[in-house]
């Protein structure tokens, strides 16, 4: 027998590839794509295809793919140090950081807190705000969705494969309806006359449920992400606020997906003057490093006794240089801003694409976090949700070099989340795709 620990390295450049099938299926993939490398927003394959990638490997790369900046301070770190424990020293690129994020959020002040992945952060929130209110339960929102560690699924509404095959999870958890006016009941209705009755039933929560001396933290995402991008009605967050003010909950403010620019604000929060106890960031964070983080009021921070939390990775040495060039091409080159623009020029061609195709139910979005719903027009209320019609219109795509991501519960919906770097002529491409692929699919 063969022992392959002393078999001599294959030149991986030129050995074939392995099958997909080396893969395990809990990986479930939308494309078979072999991909060679990334230049902005395209992916570009082994055997030389470009793809415009319109999902920036869901909602990471704000910057576009491989930006020499941020590459170039990745390699520069390299060089230098690849680990250095939080536990045991302090680097550079850290000290910035940590100086540096508490700066992006007004109100405050908050102290940031550096982990790998949204999921470790959101458990970060979990944690901080028991041990700093006493309180046992925390509140999310149906349609949410905040990850896959345990603690995080047991928050996670969004769809059943969430879930729905992994009780038991962690208790003290309620869930309480989300303003989703397109499926509100007598709707659809513009959020602007929305009449989805959320307050009335998290009233009700805290009469059937648990008292609100009881919760410690109420989570939400600004704007829905997994759950189907749904934009709240504007007086949703700031009464909540008030809410929780008045009950001495917590806010926590799940920015995973909406942080760094993707809304057209660097957090969307600031779309509607809030200020959350605790705001959550990953993803754009870093261009595609692994890095996340919480920014928390600092008397909450304070309250963590040495310890209490932590992680061997958490705030990666790489992975902050790749942060600090992050922040820096975000702001040097105005992506916040053109986040807005290229947003709505994107939402305008899709609300265009709706009055031509009424299977298209509803066309929303902030900034560049946008989306269109699929629906059976001639079904029920014409809002009957059309999975199938979804995922052909998402393969047309694909066959015309245009990557797209779907979400909702019933997976009726097709999202858009383009680099912040995108061009005009980018998003009109994309378009003319999205036209083509309604037609094909037979919309
Ligand atoms: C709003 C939100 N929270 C949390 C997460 C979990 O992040 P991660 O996949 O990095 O664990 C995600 C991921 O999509 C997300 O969109």
């Amino acid at each position: 027998m063969v022992d392959t620990a002393d078999a001599p390295n294959a030149d991986t450049a030129t050995a074939p590839l392995p099958h997909h099938g080396v893969v395990p299926p809990v990986w479930g993939r939308i494309t078979d794509l072999d991909v060679d490398r990334g230049e902005g927003s395209w992916l570009i394959t082994r055997d030389g295809q470009r793809y415009l990638d319109y999902s920036s490997g869901i909602g990471v790369t704000n910057t576009g793919h491989a930006h020499p900046r941020v590459a170039a301070a990745v390699a520069a770190q390299a060089a230098k140090l690849l680990h250095g424990q939080q536990n045991i020293l302090y680097h550079e690129p850290g000290l910035r950081l940590y100086e540096r994020l508490p700066r992006l959020l007004p109100g405050g002040p908050y102290q940031a807190f550096l982990s790998n992945s949204g999921a470790e952060a959101v458990e970060a929130s979990v944690k901080l705000a028991r041990v700093a209110t006493g309180r046992p339960a925390i509140l999310a929102f149906r349609y949410g969705y905040h990850g896959r560690t345990a603690q995080t699924m047991a928050l996670t509404t969004a769809k059943d494969v969430y879930r729905a095959a992994f009780e038991p999870l962690p208790g003290s958890v309620y869930h309480t309806p989300y303003p989703y006016c397109y499926r509100a009941p007598g709707g659809p209705h513009p959020p602007e006359a929305c009449t989805c009755d959320w307050e009335a039933q998290l009233d009700l929560t805290f009469h059937q449920f648990i008292y609100p001396e009881r919760v410690a933290a109420i989570i939400i995402e600004p704007v829905l992400g997994e759950g189907g991008y749904i934009v709240p009605p504007p007086g949703f967050l700031p009464r909540l606020r008030e809410i929780t003010a008045r009950h001495g909950i917590l806010l926590i403010a799940d920015e995973v997906q909406t942080g760094f620019g993707r809304t057209g604000q660097m957090f969307a929060v600031r779309h509607w003057d809030v200020e959350p106890d605790i705001l959550v960031m990953a993803k754009g964070i870093a261009s595609g490093l692994p890095l996340s983080g919480i920014l928390a009021r600092q008397e909450l921070m304070a309250a963590w006794k040495p310890g209490t939390h932590g992680g061997t990775y958490g705030g990666n040495v790489v992975s902050c240089a790749a942060a600090n060039a992050t922040l820096d091409v975000i702001e040097d080159e105005g992506l916040v801003a053109n986040a807005r623009e290229r947003g709505a020029q994107l939402l305008d061609g899709l609300r265009a694409l709706r009055a031509r195709h009424p299977a298209i139910g509803d066309a929303r979005g902030l900034g560049l976090m946008v989306a269109i719903e699929l629906v059976k027009p001639h079904d029920g209320d014409g809002r009957v949700p059309d999975p199938e019609l979804t995922k052909r219109i998402q393969a047309e795509a694909l066959t015309r070099k245009l990557i797209v991501l779907t979400a909702g519960t019933y997976v009726n919906v097709i999202r858009i989340i383009p680099p912040l770097v995108t061009t005009a002529d980018e998003v009109d491409l994309a378009l003319s795709i999205l036209e083509e692929s309604l037609v094909a699919a037979g919309a």
